[in-house]
């Protein structure tokens, strides 16, 4: 296949950045840009120079591969139904509502045999990517304990979806914190155990779903420890992004200055030195539309899978670990102890087959919803 066939499907905040990817990629081409919304298909494909849509079962068939940059509660639906066709299948995080969705996700596109891509697009900035392999190389030896804080403002008035539990039933844990989930997976090894506080005290009128701030504790597999500290309702941020690793020979710290500068930072017994910096008043540093490179990694690796026919490293088993991790935090809070991830993964509810509408009584039920 020279140039894969791409719709990008859903043309709101997320995918310009998506956009920019595809623009990037020699071996991408956007063939369709689709949003219910007639105004923003149009826009961006007149940027893209590119056909444009309102449905995309209607354009499936004149692509390879379909860019999923809806709403969550629509990522299962429209992945199954690009799979069904034969279509390669990359979607925004969150992958799904429930665990159930999820694994219904992955039933159909190892069924279909089509390649299948989560977007953890941290995996695939050079930052985090340097973090890795310092992680995995052993450069700081063992690793004993790891901590990520993040910290940002959610625009308000959020976006309709995320105020309605049928379409979104989380809070920034699942919605945001599942990139730095991710992260502590991949970085620093499989999580086993879990407990979490949180709470919705600043966004919980206009987004019932779920908390918006939290603090969570992991024990990963092999024996390291890790916590995971996180808002998205900090009005005034001092921070951004900060994840630390502390290891039997040494330690590493990545971090957002709020500058728009991220560094690496690695202290052994050779000393204390940066081994990574993004500076935005560099122009290399930057893509042609004058943003950091930030999803070009990701769109060129699910276009590479799909030339070569590689499973991505983000592939829907992996995507699922983060929300699996979550969901019995969320639990372990709820039940006022610690859980074991994969004793909470087992329990009956989560290996149900998908059923829609259990989802729908679940959710009138968890939330009280629709509120009287
Ligand atoms: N990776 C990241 O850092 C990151 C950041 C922001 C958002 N996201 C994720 O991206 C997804 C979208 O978020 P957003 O902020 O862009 O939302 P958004 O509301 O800005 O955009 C969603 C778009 O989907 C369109 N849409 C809705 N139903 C559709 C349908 N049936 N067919 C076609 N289009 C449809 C809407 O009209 C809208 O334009 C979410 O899953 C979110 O979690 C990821």
């Amino acid at each position: 296949m020279e140039k894969v066939k791409v719709a990008v499907i859903g043309c709101g905040g997320i995918s310009r950045a998506h956009f920019n990817g595809h623009l990037e990629c020699p071996g991408s081409e956007v063939v369709y840009c689709v949003d219910v919304d007639e105004a923003k298909a149009r826009e961006k494909a007149e940027v893209i120079g590119c056909k444009w849509h309102t449905d995309y079962l209607q354009v499936l068939d004149e692509v390879d591969a379909v860019d999923i940059c809806t709403p969550p509660h629509l990522h299962a639906e429209m992945t199954v139904e690009a799979a069904r066709r034969g279509k390669h299948v990359l979607t925004e995080k969150i992958m799904a509502r429930t665990l159930n969705e999820a694994r219904w996700m992955i039933e159909e596109v190892e069924r279909a045999g089509v390649v299948f891509m989560v977007a953890f697009v941290l995996r695939y900035r050079p930052e985090f990517q340097t973090f890795h392999e310092a992680c995995r190389e052993g450069r700081i030896g063992e690793i004993r304990q790891a901590y990520i804080h993040t910290q940002m403002m959610l625009g308000r008035p959020p976006a309709a979806w995320r105020t309605d539990p049928y379409k979104f039933p989380m809070g920034a844990f699942l919605s945001h914190g599942c990139h730095y989930v991710d992260q502590l997976i991949w970085s620093v090894g499989e999580i086993v155990e879990t407990s979490n506080v949180g709470h919705a005290l600043t966004l919980g009128d206009v987004i019932p779903g779920g908390d918006d701030t939290n603090c969570a504790i992991f024990r990963h597999e092999n024996g390291a420890v890790s916590c995971y500290v996180e808002s998205w309702a900090i009005p005034y941020p001092v921070g951004s992004i900060r994840f630390e690793a502390y290891g039997t020979k040494g330690s590493l710290q990545l971090l957002y200055h709020m500058d728009g500068k991220r560094t690496v930072r690695l202290r052994d017994q050779e000393g204390d030195r940066q081994i990574f910096e993004f500076d935005p008043s560099k122009k290399d540093h930057m893509d042609a539309f004058g943003g950091a490179k930030d999803m070009q990694g990701q769109i060129a690796h699910f276009i590479e899978c799909v030339q070569q026919g590689k499973e991505p490293i983000t592939h829907g088993r992996e995507g699922i670990k983060a929300m699996q991790v979550i969901l019995a935090a969320t639990a372990a809070e709820k039940e006022q102890r610690t859980l074991n991830v994969q004793e909470f993964v087992n329990r009956p509810e989560n290996l149900a087959p998908w059923d829609e509408a259990a989802f729908r009584a679940w959710v009138e039920q968890e939330y009280n919803w629709p509120r009287q």
